[in-house]
């Protein structure tokens, strides 16, 4: 038997996907972190995240058509709540002012949560789509993950979702089978 959930909640029940930080940088230099939960895959080796184009993070991307997507570990709800509580605008470099832990991804050089369970490297695959609706399509460029975290064999986590955040609403999350709040 089923029953019948209000309309918007449908994105809470397709929120299968771990919430995500999207690191970006500015034409000149300042870096940028930011939390988002609207984010799926696209393509087997492209990601989507839906963006405000209000944000810095959006002019950033449009700017420089770079940013990383990262996987944070459920150890981390502090960080991703100041991530996602500021505009970099605002505040200059976010990992500076708000003394998020960073380290730089490998081959973008892009300053990123450090410790993360995984983090995608992107291009921006279409400008258009994305000035026109912030439906923000990345290419992987390089994909890393924690060694101690990932089955090569089924290429996946080892520990299915027992790591990851799942949003369901301000600061309340999914985690395995448990409800957290940061
Ligand atoms: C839990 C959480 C989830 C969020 N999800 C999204 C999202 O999916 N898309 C979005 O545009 N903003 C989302 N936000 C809001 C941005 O992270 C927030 O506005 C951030 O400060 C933008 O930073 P920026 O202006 O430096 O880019 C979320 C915030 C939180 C706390």
């Amino acid at each position: 038997m089923y029953k019948s959930i209000p309309e918007r909640c449908a994105a809470r029940v397709l929120s299968g996907g771990p919430i995500v930080t999207v690191s970006s940088q500015s034409s000149d230099g300042v870096a940028d972190i930011m939390t988002a939960a609207w984010n799926c895959p696209f393509d087997s080796n492209i990601v989507q995240v839906t963006l405000d184009l209000g944000h810095t993070t959006s002019e950033n991307i449009k700017n420089t058509a770079k940013f990383v997507v990262g996987i944070p570990a459920k150890e981390q709800i502090a960080e991703i709540m100041k991530a996602g509580s500021v505009h970099g605008r605002d505040v200059g470099d976010k990992f500076d002012s708000l003394s998020i832990p960073y380290e730089l991804s490998e081959k973008l050089g892009l300053k990123v949560l450090r410790d993360q369970l995984a983090y995608i490297e992107c291009e921006l695959f279409d400008f258009d789509i994305f000035a026109k609706s912030g439906i923000c399509l990345g290419k992987a460029v390089s994909v890393y993950v924690q060694d101690k975290a990932w089955n090569d064999a089924e290429e996946c986590f080892l520990d299915g979702a027992k790591h990851t955040l799942h949003h369901v609403k301000d600061n309340v999350f999914l985690c395995g089978h448990s409800i957290i709040e940061g």
